[in-house]
Order: structure tokens, then C-alpha cells, then sequence
């Protein structure tokens, strides 16, 4: 296998612009560490793009370069940091509100925080029950606000070179794909008629998509997994991903569960629950915000178990998910999972995972992976016009796949075909991991 000169991603040349809707406790974590590790103040832990590395060739070739110097990805000290906010706060104080980072963390880079204003947002509470939003635009329809978007993109691309949008904002009420959304066509009518099934989520990601900028969506919400928004991607060459950052409970389980199935281990039960404290938490405290994060939580074992080729070990799982919101945590979510597995002649087990995480801290590096890799998507041919980006699965509890194709949510296949897709992307050879060569 080889791709040739010309079909290889372009270079990764002058300030890439990350444009992240919603600077809560994620996109401020994201921000500030990457203005950290510019400074050398602390190192990129949990960042595939700046700490892994690729092997290439045979396990004997010893070739296993970092992987932002085997393909051409913009460097930490091009990027450059805005977004929209539905609160007026400057980075700094959005930050500290956040309190993932401690005090002394963020004094010391206070002055470049201080400098990023978020730009008022598109906004309706109706969308997002707990949140009272001061900071936003006003316009006679839909369409009008999302020409306002439009606009706020074309500002600051002119003073970049390439810009990348990721949501990072509070999770949506749940909403199902309804006519509106099944054609370009008809989404665009949609923001003349304000359709009500279009949700502001889905305004930005228009936006961005109509401007060729590629979309990555960090939260459960429908957003860009729906017709039109494929439609428009693949129309103008702007790559999208989506949906929801797989950090704590659901990385654990599509590693856990993945484990259990390769030995043939039976599963009756999985009942999964979380405390949090986060302006995350108190969101998702409402019914239909957590509906959304729901869905998007169970999917991950029906699909890595296959009950219908086993249904001898998993027919009937029972599986729940809670999510509760406790103020004294913050930030630092405990996520607890009770497994009841059962073993050979049908004996139970059981396993207890208890997670001390914090949320953002795991959620920042996948930010900062996702729109590095979208861009470099962007600059690859062989990817700008494919639309979804199914090899970034790796980053989602839902991760978004062609029609009638189901989701990969194992994560070690997610993360080989991630660098399949790259040696893929450079033409180096594809590692399937035969190894009959070491035995001639
Ligand atoms: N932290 C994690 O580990 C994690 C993991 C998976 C998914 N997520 C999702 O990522 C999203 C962000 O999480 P967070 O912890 O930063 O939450 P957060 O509440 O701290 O931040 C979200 C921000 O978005 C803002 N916002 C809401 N609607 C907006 C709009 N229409 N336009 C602009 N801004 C808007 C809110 O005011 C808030 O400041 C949430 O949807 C969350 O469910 C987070």
C-alpha cells in the first residue's frame, strides 16, 4: 500500500483558529493547559498527539516515531483560542469559576487568559432548561443568527490561517431527527421557519459547516449526526466528528467490556452511577438534558457485546446509568460500576470499579487531539470530502458512523484504526498484527 506525494495531507503551515462554543470547565482546561505546556509550566499527559507515538514497518525496524513528527500537525505554539459564551466572563474568571485548575495554576498564566473574550452566544433556554444566559445574540429568525455565526467565523479567519469549531458546550435537551433535518434543503428552510427542532448546537454547526470549517461535538446532542449536516460536509470539504468526550465511566467500559467478551465471559447486570458537581452536574440535573446522556451512555455495550451472536452471555443485561449532581464535588466526579459477570458452567462474579476522576482534566487532551486531527483531516484529500470521520471513534461514547453501519466503540480497535488511518494517510504499510513474517 502507498499513497502517493500528492495525496498526502498538506503541511500544517501558519496559526490554525480553535473556535470552541460553550467555555465551561472543559474548553477553559483545554485553553489554559495548552497555554501551560506552551510555557513549559507542565506536559500535555493524556494527549495522543503530543506524547504518542506510531510504529511503523516490522516490530524488528524499530522505527516508532512521536506521532506529531510522523504526520504534519499544527504545533501548540500556532494555535490561537476564541469562542462564543453565554456569560460575559473572560477566560480567566471562567476559569476560575470552573475550578478544575488550582489558584497558583492559573496565576500564573492570568494575563493570557484575561485577553480571551468569548463572543455573545446563540442561546435558548428552552434547549438548556438550568441555564439563565445573559451574553447572547438576538435575531428575527434562526437563519439570521446563524448568518451572525457566519460572521463571527469570517472575522477571525481573516487574522489565521485555518479554523476549527469544537462544541464544548452544556448538553441539549433530547431531540430526535425529524424532517427538517433530512436534507440541506429543508434545514435551511428550517432557519427561516424556526423550526423548533433546530437547537443552537445545530445553528453553530451549520455555520461552520457552511464556511468549510470542520465541526467536532464534544456533548451527547444532536448535532452533527443528522443528513443534512453530512450532506453539507462532505458539500464543502469541512470533515465532522461527534458525539460526546468518552473520559470516565464509558472509557472504562469499553475497555472492561471488550475484556469480557473476548474470553467469553457472561454478563447479567452493569449498573453504572456518578456524583458530580459541575456546572456540567447541575445541567444535567434536568430530565431532558440527561435523557440526551443517557442515550448516549448505553449504546456503547449492546454494540461491543453483539447480544444476537451471544445471547447465551448477554441476551438479557440489565444495564442503568445514573448521573446525580452534588455540589462539594465540583469538578471531581466519582463514578461507581457494579458487573455482574458469570463464568464457566454459568457461576456469577462480580467486579466493582470505583473511579475518583476529574472530569475535565481527562475531557481537555481529547479536545485538544480532536481538533488537531480535524484539521489535519481537512488538509488530507483523501478525507476532506468523506464528510464523518469514523477513525476518530476513539473520543466518543457515540461515535458517529455511516448510515446503516453500526458503531466501533471497542477501544482498542478504535485506536487501531486511528493509527491505521494515519500510516494510511503517510503510506507507510497497515499493521494487522499477523506477525508470520518473524517465523520464515
Ligand atoms: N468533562 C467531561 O469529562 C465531559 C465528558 C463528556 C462530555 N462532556 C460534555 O461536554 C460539555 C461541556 O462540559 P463542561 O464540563 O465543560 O460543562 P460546563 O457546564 O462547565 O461548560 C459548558 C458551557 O457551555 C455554555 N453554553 C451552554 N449553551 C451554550 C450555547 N448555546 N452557546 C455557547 N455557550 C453555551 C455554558 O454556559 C457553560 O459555560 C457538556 O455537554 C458535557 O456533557 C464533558
Amino acid at each position: 500500500m502507498s499513497t502517493s506525494e500528492s495525496a498526502k495531507a498538506q503541511p500544517a503551515q501558519g496559526k490554525l483558529g480553535v473556535m470552541v462554543v460553550g467555555m465551561g470547565a472543559v474548553a477553559t482546561t483545554l485553553i489554559a493547559g495548552v497555554e501551560a505546556v506552551r510555557k513549559g509550566l507542565a506536559k500535555p499527559i493524556g494527549s495522543l498527539t503530543q506524547m504518542g507515538t506510531i510504529r511503523l514497518g516490522k516490530r524488528t525496524d524499530n522505527r516508532t516515531p512521536l506521532i506529531k513528527d510522523f504526520v504534519s500537525l499544527a504545533s501548540l505554539d500556532d494555535i490561537v483560542f476564541t469562542g462564543w459564551e453565554i456569560f460575559p466572563d473572560n477566560m480567566y474568571e471562567a476559569a476560575a469559576h470552573a475550578a478544575v485548575l488550582d489558584g497558583e495554576h492559573l496565576k500564573s498564566i492570568k494575563p493570557f487568559l484575561e485577553q480571551i473574550k468569548p463572543m455573545p452566544a446563540v442561546f435558548d433556554q428552552h434547549y438548556v432548561k438550568r441555564l439563565h444566559g445573559t451574553h447572547v445574540k438576538q435575531g428575527k429568525n434562526k437563519c439570521d443568527l446563524a448568518q451572525q455565526v457566519r460572521a463571527d467565523i469570517q472575522n477571525f479567519r481573516s487574522t489565521v490561517d485555518r479554523v476549527v469549531v469544537i462544541w464544548t458546550g452544556s448538553t441539549e435537551i433530547f431531540l430526535e431527527p425529524t424532517a427538517v433535518h433530512q436534507t440541506l434543503a429543508s434545514f435551511e428552510k428550517g432557519l427561516v421557519d424556526n423550526d423548533p427542532g433546530i437547537a443552537p448546537s445545530q445553528i453553530y454547526a451549520y455555520a461552520a459547516l457552511k464556511e468549510g470549517v470542520p465541526f467536532a461535538n464534544g456533548a451527547p446532542n444532536l448535532t452533527v449526526d443528522l443528513p443534512c449536516m453530512v450532506e453539507l460536509s462532505k458539500q464543502t470539504g469541512a470533515p465532522i466528528c461527534g458525539k460526546d468526550f468518552k473520559t470516565g465511566q464509558t472509557f472504562m467500559k469499553t475497555v472492561l467490556a471488550p475484556a469480557f467478551k473476548s474470553r467469553m465471559l457472561g454478563l447479567h447486570g452493569w449498573y453504572s452511577t456518578n456524583i458530580l458537581g459541575n456546572r456540567d452536574g447541575e445541567v444535567l440535573d434536568d430530565p431532558e438534558s440527561f435523557k440526551t446522556k443517557e442515550e448516549s451512555k448505553l449504546g456503547a455495550l449492546e454494540h461491543i457485546l453483539q447480544p444476537e451472536l451471544y445471547p447465551d452471555l448477554y441476551k438479557n443485561i440489565y444495564h442503568k446509568v445514573r448521573i446525580n449532581y452534588y455540589p462539594p464535588r465540583g469538578d471531581n466526579k466519582e463514578g461507581w460500576d457494579n458487573i455482574d459477570i458469570f463464568g464457566w458452567l454459568g457461576y456469577p462474579m462480580q467486579i466493582k470499579v470505583d473511579f475518583l476522576c476529574r472530569d475535565s482534566i481527562l475531557a481537555a487532551p481529547l479536545a485538544l487531539d480532536l481538533v488537531l486531527f480535524l484539521d489535519l483531516a481537512q488538509r488530507t484529500p483523501e478525507l476532506k470530502h468523506i464528510g464523518i470521520q469514523e477513525w476518530l471513534s476513539f473520543y466518543f461514547k457515540s461515535p458517529q458512523s455511516a448510515p446503516g453501519l453500526y458503531p466501533e466503540h471497542d477501544l482498542f480497535i478504535q485506536s487501531m484504526k486511528l493509527k491505521n488511518t494515519l500510516r494510511h494517510i503517510q503510506g507507510e504499510d497497515l499493521i494487522t498484527h499477523l506477525g508470520l513474517e518473524y517465523y520464515d
